[in-house]
Formats: C-alpha cells, sequence, structure tokens
C-alpha cells in the first residue's frame, strides 16, 4: 500500500478494532442452541463459565468459507488438500517461527485422541505416561485408556507462578516412564513453558529415550507478549525425532465443534506407527473442519489479533477482581482463556457446588487432579463476565 492510502490504514485499523470490540461485546445468543456449555444450565440462571470454549463467533474469513464449500452438496469422504497443508505449514511458521514440512502432518478429528494415540507408543503395556496435573482432565486418563500408567509430578505454586517441581521430577523411576506427555500452554494454570523449562524437560525425555506427545492446542493464544510460546519439537533436530505435536485451529478460532486437528511428526517411521495406530480407531476429521482450518490460519490472524486484545482486557478484570474477593487467588494468565482460582481459603468443601449456586457455573478443580480450586473460562463478553466476578464476590461477602 503507498501513498495516501498508507495514511488511512492505522485509521481502517483503528475502525476495525472498533467493530471487532463490538462483536466479542455482544455476541450471539446461545442460549437454546446446541451449546454444551448453555444447555447445562438452560432452565436456571446461572451464567455458564466452564467448558473451553468462546461465545465469539467464529472469524468472517472461516464463515466465508464455509459458506462457500456449502455452495457443493456433495460430503464425500475428503483427502486434506495441497494447499490447506500450505496453510498451516506458513501459518506455524509465520506464527511460532518453526519450519515443519507438509508430510509430517497428520491429520486428526481431535486433539484427544491426537493424545490416547500417543500412549498407544509409548513403551509397552504397562508403561508410565509422565504428565503435570493440575492439567485438562482427559490428559489424566489418557495412560489407563491404553493400558498405560499415569506417572504425576504435580505442578507447585511458587511466588505467584506455577511451575514444575524439578526435585520431584528428579526423584521419579525415569526408566519406568516411556512417555512425557506435555501441555504448552498449560491448561488450567495459564503457563507458557520458557525455553529453560523446555530444554530441562528435553535433557530428560534424551537422556531416558523418552516419546513425547506436546498438546499444544492452546498454542495460539499468548495473552502476555513477554512469555512468547516455542514448541518443544522446534529446540533441536534430534528432539523433533522424538516428537509427536498436537495442534488445532480449534481454540484461537474457536471452532472446536468442526473437529479438525493434527499431529505433527517429523520422524518418517515415528509418523507412519502413529497412522497405522489410528486405522479402525479414529475417524477421519471433517470435511467443514479442514474448509475452516484453511481459511483460519490464512486469513484468520486480524481477528485473532483482536480477540487476544479483548481476552487481555478480560483477564486483566478477572484478575483484579478475583484478588479483591477475600478467600480467592489467581495467578498471572500468560496464555489461553482459562483462569485457575484458588479457593483454598474460603472454607468451602465443594467450591463449584457454592458457586453453581451462587449462579456461577465453573469447572471443578478436582477433575483436573487438584481439589480447592476452580477453572474459570473468561472466552465470554465482558459484561458477562463481570456480572459472574460480582455474584462471586456476593456470594462470598454475604455467607
Ligand atoms: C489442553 C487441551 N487439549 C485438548 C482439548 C480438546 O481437544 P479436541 O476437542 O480437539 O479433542 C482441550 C479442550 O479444552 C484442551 O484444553
Amino acid at each position: 500500500m503507498t501513498g495516501f492510502l498508507q495514511t488511512l490504514d492505522p485509521i481502517f485499523e483503528h475502525c476495525a478494532e472498533h467493530i471487532m470490540n463490538e462483536l466479542f461485546d455482544t455476541p450471539p445468543e446461545r442460549r437454546h442452541t446446541d451449546s454444551i456449555k448453555w444447555r447445562r444450565y438452560q432452565d436456571s440462571d446461572v451464567l455458564p463459565l466452564w467448558v473451553a470454549d468462546m461465545d465469539f463467533a467464529a472469524p468472517p474469513p472461516v464463515l466465508e468459507a464455509l459458506q462457500t464449500r456449502l455452495q457443493h452438496p456433495v460430503f464425500g469422504y475428503a483427502d486434506p488438500w495441497p494447499s490447506l497443508n500450505e496453510a498451516v505449514v506458513e501459518g506455524i511458521a509465520r506464527d511460532h517461527n518453526w519450519q515443519i514440512e507438509a508430510d509430517w502432518i497428520v491429520w486428526l478429528p481431535g486433539v484427544v485422541p491426537g493424545f490416547n494415540l500417543a500412549c498407544r507408543l509409548a513403551g509397552d503395556p504397562g508403561a508410565g505416561v509422565l504428565a503435570f496435573p493440575p492439567v485438562y482432565p482427559p490428559m489424566l486418563h489418557a495412560a489407563a485408556n491404553n493400558d498405560r500408567r499415569l506417572v504425576r509430578s504435580d505442578l507447585v505454586e511458587t511466588d505467584n507462578r506455577w511451575g514444575i517441581d524439578w526435585d520431584h521430577l528428579a526423584a521419579l523411576d525415569h526408566k519406568a516412564i516411556r512417555m512425557l506427555l506435555l501441555c504448552n500452554p498449560h491448561n488450567p494454570v495459564g503457563r507458557v513453558w520458557t525455553q529453560e523449562e523446555l530444554v530441562r524437560l528435553a535433557r530428560y525425555a534424551e537422556h531416558n529415550d523418552w516419546l513425547i506427545c506436546s498438546d499444544d492446542i492452546h498454542c495460539g493464544l499468548v495473552l502476555n507478549p513477554a512469555t512468547p510460546y516455542r514448541p518443544i519439537a522446534s529446540l533441536d533436530e534430534s528432539l523433533a525425532q522424538r516428537t509427536i505435536t498436537l495442534m488445532a485451529p480449534s481454540k484461537t478460532w474457536n471452532i472446536p465443534a468442526l473437529q479438525a486437528a493434527f499431529a505433527i511428526i517429523p520422524n518418517a517411521q515415528l509418523r507412519q506407527q502413529y497412522q497405522h495406530a489410528a486405522l479402525g480407531l479414529v475417524a477421519s476429521p471433517n470435511v467443514l473442519g479442514l474448509v475452516a482450518a484453511e481459511a483460519a490460519y490464512r486469513h484468520g490472524d486480524t481477528w485473532r489479533q483482536a480477540m487476544l486484545e479483548y481476552l487481555r482486557g478480560n483477564a486483566s478484570l478477572l484478575a483484579q477482581s478475583v484478588n479483591n474477593i477475600p478467600g480467592l487467588r489467581t495467578t498471572p494468565i500468560e496464555a489461553t482463556y482459562l483462569a485457575w482460582i484458588n479457593c483454598k481459603e474460603l472454607g468451602q468443601t465443594h467450591p463449584q457446588r457454592f458457586f453453581e449456586q451462587a449462579g456461577v457455573g465453573l469447572s471443578n478443580g478436582k477433575d483436573f487432579g487438584l481439589e480447592g480450586y476452580v477453572r474459570l473460562n473468561f472466552g465470554c463478553s465482558r459484561a458477562l463476565l463481570s456480572e459472574a466476578l460480582q455474584r462471586m464476590h456476593r456470594a462470598i461477602t454475604q455467607s
């Protein structure tokens, strides 16, 4: 763009941001729709801030691409096409500074089947799968689902930040562990693992010949520019050879029910084993999800940046409010639209139920492997979040 148009560009950008903020402030009505999140409380006055989808409409370029695809009336099995893989390769290079190859991509209907499959490649039945609770509940169950054994190394909170308990990790039986199941950025504590932390984990993996499966589904949702995301497989070539990285457009562009995700597996032999393990067990991805994925990676960045800015506003409101409510405390959120709230000083045996009775539907910390906590999804309008936070405040001060 040159001359006169260039001068106007910041104005256009400002307008776009303003319009998008309005879109996020007034999301579509989801009551009485098919939404899992909203149906749970459709007959009661409870604000749903639990399951991890956002209330926002999908980005306009994604909607447009879907509408175009709908004009062709056949929905037969789809073969992921070259320009789709190209969009993913370019998107990951642009957004995460990681150069992958199209051949490394294995399409899946979801990230959850993706890490369950990875467990099947971890040593023999009974082999240990290391995970860091509190963590996304299906990650706690994946080992047992697949005849493996969960090895927990619980995260610890020090100086207002969650981190790995390195002493605990050092004391484990490393030879019995065959796979590290990482969540980066981490749901629910909102951490983006630093390069230093990833290198330390990588050393364990290399020294003990662990497979690594890294669930990076939240990687497009970094809120704090000071905590950039780095895929563990991008640390070095040899580490990439032992790593299965799972990603999807679903969280970032809010299209989880379109069911399209992918594994990035640079090692050809591992990739073949993974594809073989999927046979007869894991469905092919949804064709509309693939169409949406290409549009999201190619044209979804303006929407993503505006959405992240909106989430930053929500995160800041949340931190201020929660840390001012007696008995509650939360740590700074580096990524995701999920807040992990410590309720241990509240004196309630079941905090999730306590808040539900006060009209706020949260996720129960126990499901993530840690009691005394709740998880709050702030991927919603600021007004809804504000109302929920006021209800939580009132419930505590009036109880
Ligand atoms: C860490 C993590 N992995 C996976 C998923 C879900 O993945 P999918 O719907 O692609 O199976 C979620 C959803 O909340 C998540 O937080």
